[in-house]
């Protein structure tokens, strides 16, 4: 197996299924608890409160163990969410709160998924390099008129570290999480003009960008993106 690859993501995700359920529900990670999660909340709440529709729907894309489903469904939004790991759909089966399909990045199209969302979120879970590009293609076939594209990404620059500001794959890391944790998956970096450019070559018009900060180090805690199709004549394959 290529070490840096899409596919390696998926590999290194499965042996880590039992421990980040645990991170997740016991609220294990500082930047979620502090920051992220309530972030990402807001962010599809608001972005979507303009549409005069008695219920969003809402595609979670890379759903892990359906936390943020579970959250939006209380707020009154209606959840789908895909994730690739049967043991992720499993586990948000047992706890309700949308409706979960095992479904791969790659499988994710207009004919799998035949029904319209007002919402698309994606919370930490694009990683890779060809899979998210894929999803950038489908997802204006996938959405309602007026509905936004949501991400949630690590921020660009705090995520840098030492290497080179330019995109490309790299090396996982669990450092911060518990012992359990192993075979950290390769992600590709992508710098934020790069992010830029995925929406807009896609078809996409950027209309809110912001940078949650975490209130212990002062640092941007990630990136957050919201997107609506720029026009049905202008998507880019
Ligand atoms: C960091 S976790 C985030 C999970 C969830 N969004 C959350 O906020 O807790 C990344 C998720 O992306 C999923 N994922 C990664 N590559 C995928 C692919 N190609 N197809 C479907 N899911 C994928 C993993 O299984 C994992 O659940």
């Amino acid at each position: 197996m290529e070490p840096f690859s899409d596919k390696k993501i998926i590999e290194s995700w499965v042996k880590n299924v039992a421990p980040w359920v645990t991170a997740v529900q016991q609220q294990q990670i500082t930047s979620r608890r502090l920051v992220t999660d309530q972030a990402i909340i807001d962010a599809v709440m608001t972005s979507s409160a303009h549409l005069s529709i008695p219920t969003r729907k809402v595609l979670d894309i890379g759903c892990g163990e359906g936390w943020l489903a579970r959250e939006l469904s209380q707020l009154g939004l209606s959840v789908t969410g895909l994730d690739v790991l049967p043991e992720f759909i499993r586990e948000a089966n047992k706890l309700g709160g949308g409706d979960f399909r095992v479904m791969a990045y790659e499988e994710i199209s207009a004919q799998n998924l035949p029904e319209k969302y007002d919402v698309l979120v994606c919370n930490f879970s694009l990683i890779g390099k060809e899979s998210v590009e894929h999803i950038f293609r489908v997802a204006p076939s996938l959405l309602n008129t007026d509905g936004i594209f949501a991400i949630q990404t690590l921020h660009p620059v705090t995520s840098c570290g030492q290497d080179p500001y330019r995109d490309g794959w790299r090396a996982g890391s669990w450092a911060g999480f518990s012992d359990e944790f192993c075979d950290p998956a390769p992600w590709y970096f992508r710098t934020l003009e790069s992010w830029f450019k995925l929406f807009r070559d896609k078809g996409y018009r950027l209309r809110e960008l912001s940078e949650p900060i975490n209130p212990e180090t002062g640092q941007a805690a990630s990136l957050i993106m919201i997107a609506s199709v720029a026009s049905p004549y202008h998507q880019i394959t």
